[in-house]
Parts: structure tokens; C-alpha cells; sequence
């Protein structure tokens, strides 16, 4: 998730959990190659085999609309260590849509279909091209059309965000059902997305979708332990033990570049563990006030 879950967050979130595999945040791709020291910057756990500390799979997330140049840089990617390559469709950001990458693809099945099949042609055989997408832009009713797209273009998996582009991230607007009939047309593994928030929401979205297979997106950091609640029903974190995850996330960054990211990154995450935890909407409000890291840590002490 991109702004929010980057590799220090993937360490921290992968050793509480048993995820099979975590996705970068998107690498825009535009009419050139990606530097190296792009993919580094997005994906340190290139230099890691392309897994994080404790072994998870790391791969790498793509952004674009040109498939000559996704298909390039796809391969590069593959060359550096990710495991498999990730390509968005399912972007809403508007500076992203007008630029003609993620979600606006949903209007052109056949530009996906290109696409998919130019980097196909560009990712070795044994390796795992994913898609990502949400049911359409505004309606439901190409979400077949685009899916078979993916497939017959030589993609190997598919995610399925259950929101158009138009539903945003609106709960109310989920239809994990509307993935049941692609998820029962395709013979590639679909995964199922959106609003997954709790063991229950987990059990509710395999049945209404069909599908076995999960991915978790803002809940992963409203309960930094969700994939275990959702797969094992273990209960989520308590705010003491969430105390003590936050103290390792911000030895982590002290490690790293703190001054640029860190400010931000937390009050990112913050806006997410709001939703789950009181006593983080009470730090909240002081939280965002802060600007400088020592003050930010000093506050989180206090707490
Ligand atoms: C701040 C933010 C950043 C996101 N960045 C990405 C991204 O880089 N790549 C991607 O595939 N999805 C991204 N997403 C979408 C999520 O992966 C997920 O599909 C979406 O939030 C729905 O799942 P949820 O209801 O569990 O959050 C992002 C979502 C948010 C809120």
C-alpha cells in the first residue's frame, strides 16, 4: 500500500503474521526504465532473495499503461530477485488515472490485455505474473470481460478488489459475491479483496467469493496482527502488546532514514490503528501535530 506499507512495515507486519506472500507498493512505471536504485528503494528485500527478514515472499508491484515498458521493466524486476511481478489495475488516485496507469485501465480490456501479454512475454515461464483489479470503474458489468482478459494474456493469479473505482473505499459498497462467478470461470487462482477486517469478515468473504485465498489491505494496519486473526482466529493484538510493536517499528526507523519518512509514515499508520484501537485516536490528534521524529517518539514514550 502505497505511502504506508513500506519494507520496514512489511518486516514488522510478517513476522505477527503468517502471510504467503506481501506485495510492494506500487513502482510507476513510465516511458523509460526503472533505475536500479528505484526497485532498491521500493523493494530493499530485492537484496534479501526478494523476502523479508523472516523468509516471506516480497514481490514487486508495477504500476503503468505502456506494455512495452511494463513488459521491460517487469523483466528487470525478475532479474533483480522478486519473486513473480505485480501489475495494478486497481489504482483510484487521481494523478494516476489522468497519467492512464491503474484503475482507469478497467475502461480497456483490451489495452490490459495487451499489456498482460507484453510482460507475459517478458516474465520467464516459471515465474508468477499476478494482476490486481477492482470489479470495474463505475459498474460491474465488464468484471468478466477484463478478468478473462488477464487470464487468456498469460497472468497466473488474480486479486480482485470487490469495489468499482467509482465505490472508492466506501464499506458499504463491497460485493465480495461479485467475484464468485469469475472466481468459478477462471482456472487461475483469484484472491479476494476489500474490507476483510476481522475473522468473520474473512469467513463471510470466502463463502460470498468462492475464493480460498485472502489479501488484506488497510486492516493489515488497523490490527497489526489481522492475518492471524483471520486465518488462525487468534484474538487481535491488545494496545499493551501494540505498544511494544510500536516500539520496534520505531527502532526500525531509527535505523533507517527517519527524518524523511518518519513523521509521515506513522501518522499514516495511525490514521489506521484509529479504527481499531481508542487509545491510538486519543494520541491521534497530538500525533499529527508533531513535525520532528524526537518529538513524535517522546510522545509515543510518554504514552
Ligand atoms: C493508502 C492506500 C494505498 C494503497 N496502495 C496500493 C498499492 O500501492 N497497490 C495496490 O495494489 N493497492 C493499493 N491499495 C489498495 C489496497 O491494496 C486494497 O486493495 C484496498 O484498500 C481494499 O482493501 P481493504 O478494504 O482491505 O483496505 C492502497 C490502499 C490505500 C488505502
Amino acid at each position: 500500500m502505497e505511502g504506508v506499507l513500506d519494507h520496514r512495515m512489511r518486516q514488522l507486519l510478517s513476522e505477527l503474521n503468517p502471510y504467503d506472500l506481501c506485495v510492494t507498493e506500487f513502482v510507476r512505471v513510465v516511458s523509460q526504465p526503472v533505475s536500479d536504485k528505484v526497485f532498491y528503494r521500493l523493494a530493499p528485500e530485492l537484496k534479501r532473495g526478494g523476502k523479508t527478514r523472516n523468509g516471506t515472499p516480497v514481490r514487486v508491484q508495477l504500476l503503468g499503461q505502456d506494455p512495452d515498458w511494463l513488459a521491460h521493466n517487469a523483466a528487470r524486476a525478475i532479474e533483480l530477485g522478486s519473486p513473480g511481478v505485480d501489475i495494478n489495475f486497481g489504482c483510484p488516485a487521481k494523478t494516476v488515472n489522468r497519467s492512464k496507469g491503474g484503475a482507469v485501465l478497467l475502461k480497456e480490456p483490451e489495452l490490459i490485455y495487451r499489456i498482460v501479454q507484453a510482460m507475459r512475454q517478458a516474465v520467464p515461464s516459471d515465474q508468477v505474473l499476478s494482476a490486481k483489479i477492482r470489479l470495474g470503474w463505475d459498474c460491474h458489468s465488464r468484471t468478466m470481460e477484463i478478468a478473462q482478459a488477464i487470464e487468456s494474456a498469460g497472468a497466473n493469479e488474480l486479486a480482485i478488489h470487490a469495489r468499482t473505482k467509482a465505490d472508492g473505499y466506501r464499506a458499504e459498497a463491497i460485493k465480495w459475491a461479485a467475484i464468485a462467478p469469475v472466481a468459478q470461470a477462471l482456472s487461475i487462482p483469484v484472491i479476494a479483496n476489500g474490507e476483510i477486517t476481522d475473522f468473520a469478515a474473512g469467513q463471510r468473504c470466502q463463502q460470498a467469493s468462492g475464493c480460498t485465498d485472502l489479501m488484506l489491505g488497510r486492516g493489515a494496519l488497523s490490527v497489526p496482527n489481522l492475518a492471524a486473526v483471520v486465518k488462525n482466529d487468534v484474538a487481535p493484538l491488545s494496545w499493551s502488546a501494540i505498544q511494544g510493536v510500536l516500539t520496534e517499528y520505531v527502532a526500525l526507523e531509527v535505523s533507517g532514514d527517519k527524518e524523511r519518512y518518519f513523521p509521515n509514515r506513522i501518522k499514516q499508520w495511525f490514521g489506521f490503528l484509529r479504527q481499531a484501537y481508542p487509545e491510538a485516536d486519543a494520541l491521534f490528534g497530538p500525533l499529527r501535530r508533531l513535525k520532528r521524529s524526537e518529538e513524535i517518539i517522546a510522545l509515543l514514550e510518554a504514552a
